[in-house]
């Protein structure tokens, strides 16, 4: 499984790739309002930081524009992927910019039928939102089931990109489910790392070494 982080926070995004955990980034408009700067120069760095596929999101609505400004986003760096929202024509300017070799990551999955016909657009990676549904008391984790299930069954290559992750729970079972990516915010990332019982031996560990007065050399 790949990991991407979900932030726009440049500083955030340096240390995790610097920690070797990062395999792309996800941005979308709240986490650029989060940032307060300008987006293109925000994913200008990130794309410099990381080689992995970064996500910016389109704000335009109609086909022809998301177009444009997906362009214009691209043009910014060769790992920019063009981040679109799973609307009608959404969908239509993922078909056009997937045809011309553009990366794709269609955004604000919440149906497995919504994730059918973005995989039938060519789109490089569906991001359907766990936590948001959980929120609502539906069931995120069922929908990246069945999207595993529907892609497998017709061979589908677009990538699952479980998003709107909010627990480690949700990482490990988009995992054992099959999702292709996570995309985690900072804090959860981080989080995966940490076990109770790691420190506490770490610590048994240390001391008893300490107690043999030895080195290693
Ligand atoms: C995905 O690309 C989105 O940016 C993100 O995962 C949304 O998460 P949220 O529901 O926590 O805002």
């Amino acid at each position: 499984m790949k990991f991407f982080v979900d932030t726009a926070d440049v500083a955030e995004i340096r240390e995790l790739a610097n920690a070797s955990l990062l395999d792309g980034v996800t941005t979308n408009p709240s986490l650029i309002k989060k940032a307060d700067r300008p987006m293109k120069d925000i994913i200008a760095e990130i794309c410099d930081i990381v080689d992995g596929p970064v996500s910016a999101e389109v704000t335009a609505t109609e086909a022809s524009e998301m177009v444009r400004e997906g362009k214009i986003l691209a043009a910014i760096a060769d790992n920019v992927c063009i981040k679109l929202p799973l609307t009608m024509d959404g969908l239509k300017a993922c078909n056009e910019l997937t045809g011309e070799g553009f990366l794709v990551n269609v955004t604000l999955c919440f149906s497995a039928v919504q994730a059918l016909l973005a995989a039938k657009a060519g789109a490089t990676f569906i991001s359907p939102f766990i936590g948001r549904l959980d929120d609502i008391n539906l069931d995120g984790m069922e929908l990246i089931a069945d999207i595993r299930r529907i892609y497998d069954n017709y061979g589908f290559d677009t990538e699952i990109l479980a998003a709107s992750i909010r627990t480690m729970n949700h990482v490990r079972e988009a995992a054992l489910i099959g999702a292709d990516v996570a995309t985690v915010p900072p804090a959860t990332l981080r989080g995966l790392v940490k076990h109770p019982l790691t420190d506490k031996g770490l610590e048994t560990f240390l001391a008893d070494w300490k107690a043999t007065g030895q080195t290693i050399a």
